[in-house]
Formats: C-alpha cells, structure tokens, sequence
C-alpha cells in the first residue's frame, strides 16, 4: 500500500525559483523516495497562465510520487490541509524603492498569506519564508497566524549556509562533506554573520585548518553575505537553482530531522541575546517535525559584536513593520 500523500503548497511558483523547485519536489527529493505529494501552487492571477506551462511539464515528467496538482490565486484554498508551506512568492525591490517600501508591500503579501495559513493549514504547518526580505516577511506571516503555534515558522538561511560551507571547502581543498558545523545568525541579509567558530573541517577546527585569520575575517564573511548581489551581477537574474536547493534542504530537514546542527532562522525564545520573537538565524537540530536551538555554545567578542549587527537591523525592520500596522 503506498502511503498517503501529503501536500505541498508553493506560492510564487510560476516564477524562477519555482520553476527549479516544483520538479525537485515531486521527485521526492523533499520527503523522500516512498512519499508521495500533492502540490498546491499559489500564484497571482497574472501568472497562472505561465503556471499551466509548468504544470503541463510536471505532468509530462511522469513523477510516480506526483499524487495532484492544483493551481490557485486564493491562497485559502491553497493552504488547504497543507503539511508544507513553502513561501517563495514576494515582491522584488523596484526602482526607486526604499526599504520600508518594500517591507509594506511584502507585508501586504504575507499578512493575508498568514491568515489564509491560520483558516486553512493543520497547526502543525511547516511553513518556510524564502521570498525577501525573508525573516520579516516570516515575522509578519507569524503574527497574522494566530492560531498556529510561532514555531511553525522559519525563514531560510540555508542558502548562506551552503554558500559558507562551498567556500571553506574550496579554501581548504576539502569536500563540503568534511566540512560541519558552520553557523548563519541574524538576518538573511549582507548583515549575516557566517560564524566558523565551531565549525570543523576533517574533524580540525576550520580557524586552525584554514591558518588564515585575514581571510576568514576580511574576505570569507563578506563574500557569503554578498553573494546573492555577486550571482545577480554575474547572470543578470537572481539566485534561483541554488536557492530551490536550499529551499528543499531546510524544509527536508525540518520534515525529516538533522543529524548536525543546520541554520534555520526561526522565532526566537532569547536565547543568545536574540530578543524573544524577532525571527533570527539559529544553529538547530531537528527532531520528531520539531527544531530546537543549540545550546550553550560560547560566544567571543568578535561573533557577539556581528550577532548583534544583524540582530539590529532585525529589530529595525520589526519595528518598521510595526509602525506599518503589519504585526
Ligand atoms: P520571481 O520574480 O522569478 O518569482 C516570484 C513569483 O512570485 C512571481 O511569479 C510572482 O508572480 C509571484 N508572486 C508575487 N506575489 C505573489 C503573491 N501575493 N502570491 C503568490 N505569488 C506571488 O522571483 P524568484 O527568483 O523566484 O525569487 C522569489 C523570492 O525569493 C524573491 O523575493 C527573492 O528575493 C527571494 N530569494 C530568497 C533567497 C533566500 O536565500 N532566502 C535566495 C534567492 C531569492
């Protein structure tokens, strides 16, 4: 007897990173071999034309595990008994645009998306924010669901982990398997702090293993917290296959559970010095659906000053947010 299927919402999905996700999914890359989906595919009306194009090809791909599809501009009827949220669709930032504009019109997006979530979708819901501004969007998601329990929610930073983790394996000749333990805090955003404090490479501490403080410090970090502007100055378009893959990671590990620890920007419990609420990047394990921040683990001067960077501009956006009358 083949399992039931679970079902998969998907907003944005007729754009770019949709268009590398959907595919991924429905192969069974996100639940695994025996499981079948049914995918509920959320767009606006403009759009759903595009859509009925991917769709013909998932159709046309024969996926065994592809239990449905449906596509929809009501976001209610998306959500519908959702196991997996997976909130790509957001609003780029136009000419002319300033940062607070942004953050309304997203807010305009992911209030209603919240609450559609709070009236359709099971509590136990996993939703995962990647469209930006990605953690703010998830604070504001959270707020309007107001029945589904705030841990539910997370934002992706997975992308920043996988790029940290590339670049430390091409610094040090390793494989990005030898490599564990680097941590994403703060906000997905050039403020990130990529911390290899505790990273290790074959087992050796990465500070020791890389023997380039310079490098680590004065290259490494920014080169990870701005290679989402390197990739869209490179190919004209932003990062959509590697932020799929990064999309499919943390929410497979949310689903299925870690064996290391893997950063997850989800709502804070103050843990860290991270006020209580703000959704901010974290080093997690995942156990039984369920994400739990690491503990304890020492923080030096250097990370604290950089945690708390990004943990401001955290607060900043909150409070933006906040004024707006979006939470
Ligand atoms: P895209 O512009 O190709 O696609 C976005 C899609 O969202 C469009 O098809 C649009 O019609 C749809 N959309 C807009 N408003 C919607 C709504 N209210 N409901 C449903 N769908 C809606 O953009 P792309 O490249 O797919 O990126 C999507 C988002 O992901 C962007 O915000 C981008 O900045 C973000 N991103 C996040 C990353 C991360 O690591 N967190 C990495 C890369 C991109």
């Amino acid at each position: 007897m083949p399992k039931p299927a679970v079902r998969v919402a998907v907003s944005g999905a007729a754009g770019a990173i949709g268009y590398s996700l959907l595919f991924r999914i429905a192969a069974g890359e996100l639940l695994g071999p025996d499981q079948p989906v049914e995918l509920r595919l959320l767009e606006v009306d403009e759009a759903l034309g595009a859509l009925e194009g991917t769709v013909m090809e998932l159709q046309d791909c024969a996926f065994p595990l592809l239990a449905g599809m449906e596509t929809g501009s009501d976001a209610r009827r998306m959500f519908d008994g959702v196991s997996h949220a997976l909130l790509v669709g957001a609003k780029p930032r136009g000419p002319g645009m300033e940062r607070g504009d942004l953050l309304e019109v997203n807010g305009r997006i992911f209030g209603p998306q919240g609450e559609a979530l709070n009236d359709a979708a099971p509590d136990d819901v996993q939703v995962t924010v990647t469209g930006n501004p990605a953690n703010t969007n998830c604070l504001i998601a959270m707020h309007a669901a107001r029945d589904i329990p705030n841990e539910r929610f997370s934002a992706l930073t997975r992308l920043d982990q996988n790029r940290a983790v590339a670049q430390l394996a091409a610094k040090t000749g390793s494989s990005v398997t030898d490599i564990h333990d680097v941590i994403i805090w703060g906000n997905h955003s050039a403020t990130q702090y990529p911390d290899v404090t505790h990273a290790t490479v074959h087992g050796r501490a990465a500070r020791l293993e890389v023997g380039d403080d310079a490098w680590l410090n004065d290259v490494f970090i920014p080169t990870v917290a701005k290679r989402g502007a390197a990739i869209i100055e490179a190919r004209g378009a932003s990062s959509a296959a590697s932020a799929a893959n990064a999309t499919i990671d943390h929410a497979r590990d949310w689903a299925l559970g870690t064996e290391a620890m893997v950063s997850m920007a989800v709502p804070s419990d103050g843990s860290y010095g991270v006020p209580e609420g703000l959704v901010s990047s974290f080093p997690v394990t995942v156990r039984d659906r369920a994400w739990r921040i690491v503990p304890d683990l020492t923080i030096d001067e250097f990370s604290r000053a950089r945690i708390d960077a990004s943990v401001a501009e955290l607060a900043s956006e909150r409070d933006a947010v906040r004024a707006l009358g979006l939470i």
